[in-house]
Protein backbone atom coordinates (compact mmCIF):
# COMPACT_ATOMS: atom_id res chain seq x y z
CA UNK A 1 0.00 0.00 0.00
CA UNK A 2 0.78 3.78 0.10
CA UNK A 3 4.29 4.75 1.63
CA UNK A 4 2.30 7.88 2.74
CA UNK A 5 0.60 6.08 5.06
CA UNK A 6 -0.62 2.78 6.86
CA UNK A 7 -3.83 0.81 8.25
CA UNK A 8 -3.12 2.09 12.04
CA UNK A 9 -6.86 -0.32 13.19
CA UNK A 10 -8.61 -2.38 9.90
CA UNK A 11 -12.34 -2.34 9.80
CA UNK A 12 -12.61 -5.69 11.61
CA UNK A 13 -10.46 -4.21 14.54
CA UNK A 14 -12.64 -1.21 14.89
CA UNK A 15 -15.76 -3.34 14.14
CA UNK A 16 -15.43 -5.53 17.49
CA UNK A 17 -14.25 -2.95 19.31
CA UNK A 18 -17.07 -0.55 18.93
CA UNK A 19 -19.33 -3.51 19.52
CA UNK A 20 -17.64 -4.12 23.14
CA UNK A 21 -17.96 -0.04 23.65
CA UNK A 22 -21.11 -0.37 22.70
CA UNK A 23 -22.19 -3.67 25.56
CA UNK A 24 -20.20 -1.93 28.06
CA UNK A 25 -22.44 0.99 27.88
CA UNK A 26 -25.47 -0.85 27.78
CA UNK A 27 -24.73 -2.63 30.82
CA UNK A 28 -23.72 0.78 32.42
CA UNK A 29 -26.87 2.51 31.74
CA UNK A 30 -29.50 -0.47 32.01
CA UNK A 31 -32.80 1.23 32.87
CA UNK A 32 -31.51 4.70 31.83
CA UNK A 33 -32.20 6.81 28.43
CA UNK A 34 -28.74 8.59 27.71
CA UNK A 35 -28.38 11.11 25.68
CA UNK A 36 -25.32 10.95 23.26
CA UNK A 37 -23.63 14.60 22.14
CA UNK A 38 -21.63 14.06 19.21
CA UNK A 39 -19.62 16.85 17.75
CA UNK A 40 -19.44 16.91 13.96
CA UNK A 41 -18.17 16.44 11.80
CA UNK A 42 -15.30 13.77 12.59
CA UNK A 43 -17.55 11.34 15.38
CA UNK A 44 -20.53 11.30 12.82
CA UNK A 45 -19.39 7.65 11.89
CA UNK A 46 -18.51 6.11 15.26
CA UNK A 47 -21.91 7.54 16.90
CA UNK A 48 -23.70 6.04 13.83
CA UNK A 49 -21.84 2.25 14.79
CA UNK A 50 -22.25 2.78 18.14
CA UNK A 51 -25.53 3.63 18.99
CA UNK A 52 -26.38 0.11 16.99
CA UNK A 53 -24.83 -1.68 19.71
CA UNK A 54 -26.53 0.32 22.37
CA UNK A 55 -29.63 -1.84 23.25
CA UNK A 56 -30.90 0.77 24.98
CA UNK A 57 -33.17 3.77 24.50
CA UNK A 58 -31.35 6.63 23.82
CA UNK A 59 -31.53 9.77 21.63
CA UNK A 60 -28.22 11.24 19.75
CA UNK A 61 -27.75 14.85 19.24
CA UNK A 62 -25.62 17.08 17.47
CA UNK A 63 -23.81 20.22 18.50
CA UNK A 64 -21.15 21.81 15.76
CA UNK A 65 -17.96 23.73 16.58
CA UNK A 66 -15.47 25.91 15.09
CA UNK A 67 -11.90 26.50 16.68
CA UNK A 68 -9.81 29.70 16.22
CA UNK A 69 -6.90 28.03 14.48
CA UNK A 70 -5.44 24.42 15.73
CA UNK A 71 -6.26 23.55 19.91
CA UNK A 72 -3.20 25.08 21.37
CA UNK A 73 -3.49 28.56 19.04
CA UNK A 74 -6.66 28.67 20.17
CA UNK A 75 -6.28 27.67 23.49
CA UNK A 76 -9.43 25.11 23.50
CA UNK A 77 -11.78 28.61 22.80
CA UNK A 78 -14.51 27.36 20.64
CA UNK A 79 -17.66 28.79 19.05
CA UNK A 80 -20.43 26.71 19.06
CA UNK A 81 -22.41 27.15 15.56
CA UNK A 82 -24.47 24.22 16.46
CA UNK A 83 -26.42 23.29 19.67
CA UNK A 84 -28.82 20.72 20.86
CA UNK A 85 -32.46 21.30 20.79
CA UNK A 86 -32.81 19.32 24.06
CA UNK A 87 -33.12 19.94 27.91
CA UNK A 88 -29.75 18.34 29.72
CA UNK A 89 -31.01 18.69 33.27
CA UNK A 90 -31.56 15.27 35.26
CA UNK A 91 -30.58 13.59 32.36
CA UNK A 92 -27.77 10.75 31.41
CA UNK A 93 -24.84 13.00 28.55
CA UNK A 94 -22.51 10.73 27.19
CA UNK A 95 -20.46 13.11 24.91
CA UNK A 96 -19.32 11.13 22.02
CA UNK A 97 -15.84 12.25 20.69
CA UNK A 98 -13.31 10.60 17.53
CA UNK A 99 -10.00 11.62 19.14
CA UNK A 100 -9.30 13.11 22.49
CA UNK A 101 -5.74 15.22 21.29
CA UNK A 102 -4.44 17.63 23.05
CA UNK A 103 -7.37 17.87 25.91
CA UNK A 104 -8.79 21.81 25.00
CA UNK A 105 -11.40 21.20 22.98
CA UNK A 106 -13.17 18.62 25.48
CA UNK A 107 -12.51 20.84 28.31
CA UNK A 108 -14.52 23.40 26.55
CA UNK A 109 -17.25 21.09 25.87
CA UNK A 110 -17.71 19.24 29.13
CA UNK A 111 -17.68 22.85 31.03
CA UNK A 112 -20.32 24.07 28.64
CA UNK A 113 -22.37 20.75 29.00
CA UNK A 114 -22.12 20.37 33.44
CA UNK A 115 -23.24 24.68 33.22
CA UNK A 116 -26.85 22.75 32.09
CA UNK A 117 -27.29 20.44 35.32
CA UNK A 118 -27.19 16.72 33.58
CA UNK A 119 -27.62 13.77 35.93
CA UNK A 120 -24.40 12.45 34.53
CA UNK A 121 -21.83 13.14 32.29
CA UNK A 122 -19.40 10.92 31.01
CA UNK A 123 -16.55 10.96 27.30
CA UNK A 124 -16.57 8.01 25.12
CA UNK A 125 -13.82 8.55 22.44
CA UNK A 126 -12.97 6.62 20.02
CA UNK A 127 -9.27 7.35 19.84
CA UNK A 128 -7.31 8.63 23.06
CA UNK A 129 -3.87 10.47 21.91
CA UNK A 130 -2.77 10.94 25.32
CA UNK A 131 0.76 11.44 24.93
CA UNK A 132 -0.46 14.86 23.38
CA UNK A 133 -2.50 16.13 26.18
CA UNK A 134 -2.17 19.26 27.53
CA UNK A 135 -5.07 19.60 30.06
CA UNK A 136 -6.42 15.90 31.74
CA UNK A 137 -9.13 14.46 30.65
CA UNK A 138 -11.53 11.67 32.28
CA UNK A 139 -12.36 9.53 29.89
CA UNK A 140 -14.65 6.81 30.85
CA UNK A 141 -14.51 5.10 27.50
CA UNK A 142 -11.89 4.58 25.26
CA UNK A 143 -11.95 2.45 21.67
CA UNK A 144 -8.18 2.75 21.36
CA UNK A 145 -5.14 4.14 22.45
CA UNK A 146 -3.39 6.43 19.88
CA UNK A 147 0.56 7.05 18.70
CA UNK A 148 1.18 10.73 18.34
CA UNK A 149 0.73 10.00 14.36
CA UNK A 150 -1.90 11.82 12.12
CA UNK A 151 -4.33 9.29 11.72
CA UNK A 152 -7.70 9.51 8.97
CA UNK A 153 -10.74 7.32 8.08
CA UNK A 154 -13.55 5.93 9.72
CA UNK A 155 -15.02 9.68 10.11
CA UNK A 156 -11.30 11.66 11.13
CA UNK A 157 -10.20 13.87 8.00
CA UNK A 158 -7.21 15.79 6.67
CA UNK A 159 -8.39 18.38 5.32
CA UNK A 160 -12.04 17.18 4.65
CA UNK A 161 -10.96 14.13 3.05
CA UNK A 162 -10.88 10.51 4.12
CA UNK A 163 -13.62 10.63 6.33
CA UNK A 164 -15.09 7.74 3.96
CA UNK A 165 -11.97 5.26 4.82
CA UNK A 166 -13.54 2.26 6.59
CA UNK A 167 -10.17 1.61 7.79
CA UNK A 168 -7.91 3.82 10.85
CA UNK A 169 -4.80 5.08 8.52
CA UNK A 170 -1.50 6.42 10.59
CA UNK A 171 -0.61 9.24 8.39
CA UNK A 172 3.77 8.33 8.11
CA UNK A 173 4.70 11.29 5.93
CA UNK A 174 2.79 14.35 6.36
CA UNK A 175 4.98 16.78 4.37
CA UNK A 176 4.31 14.33 1.59
CA UNK A 177 0.18 14.50 2.40
CA UNK A 178 0.36 18.58 2.62
CA UNK A 179 1.76 18.63 -0.53
CA UNK A 180 -0.58 16.21 -2.30
CA UNK A 181 -3.87 16.02 -0.26
CA UNK A 182 -5.41 13.86 -2.39
CA UNK A 183 -2.78 11.35 -2.25
CA UNK A 184 -4.30 8.67 -0.46
CA UNK A 185 -7.58 8.69 -2.44
CA UNK A 186 -6.63 5.59 -4.53
CA UNK A 187 -7.05 4.06 -0.90
CA UNK A 188 -10.95 4.59 -1.48
CA UNK A 189 -11.24 2.34 -4.16
CA UNK A 190 -8.62 -0.22 -3.23
CA UNK A 191 -10.07 -1.40 -0.27
CA UNK A 192 -7.33 -0.84 2.35
CA UNK A 193 -7.37 -3.89 4.17
CA UNK A 194 -9.74 -6.62 5.04
P1 LIG B 1 -7.96 18.60 20.84
O1 LIG B 1 -8.64 19.84 21.34
O2 LIG B 1 -6.52 18.86 20.54
O3 LIG B 1 -8.11 17.42 21.76
O4 LIG B 1 -8.57 18.33 19.43
C1 LIG B 1 -9.34 17.25 19.08
C2 LIG B 1 -9.83 17.44 17.66
O5 LIG B 1 -8.73 17.67 16.77
C3 LIG B 1 -10.51 16.20 17.15
O6 LIG B 1 -11.90 16.21 17.42
C4 LIG B 1 -10.18 16.20 15.67
O7 LIG B 1 -11.13 16.96 14.94
C5 LIG B 1 -8.85 16.91 15.58
N1 LIG B 1 -7.73 15.94 15.52
C6 LIG B 1 -6.79 15.73 16.47
N2 LIG B 1 -5.91 14.80 16.09
C7 LIG B 1 -6.30 14.38 14.86
C8 LIG B 1 -5.79 13.40 13.93
O8 LIG B 1 -4.79 12.70 14.14
N3 LIG B 1 -6.48 13.26 12.76
C9 LIG B 1 -7.59 14.00 12.46
N4 LIG B 1 -8.10 14.92 13.31
C10 LIG B 1 -7.47 15.12 14.50
MG1 LIG C 1 -10.75 17.72 11.66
Amino acid sequence: MSEVASVLFGREDVRRRVQELGRTIAGDYVGRNPVLITVLKGAAVFLADLMRQIDLPLEPHFMAVSRYGDAEESMGRVQILLDVDVDLVGRDVILVEDIVDTGLTLRYLLATLRARNPASLEVCTLLDKSVRRIVPAELRYVGFDCPDRFVVGYGLDFRERYRNLPDILQVDDLPELAEDPDALTPLLTAGASA
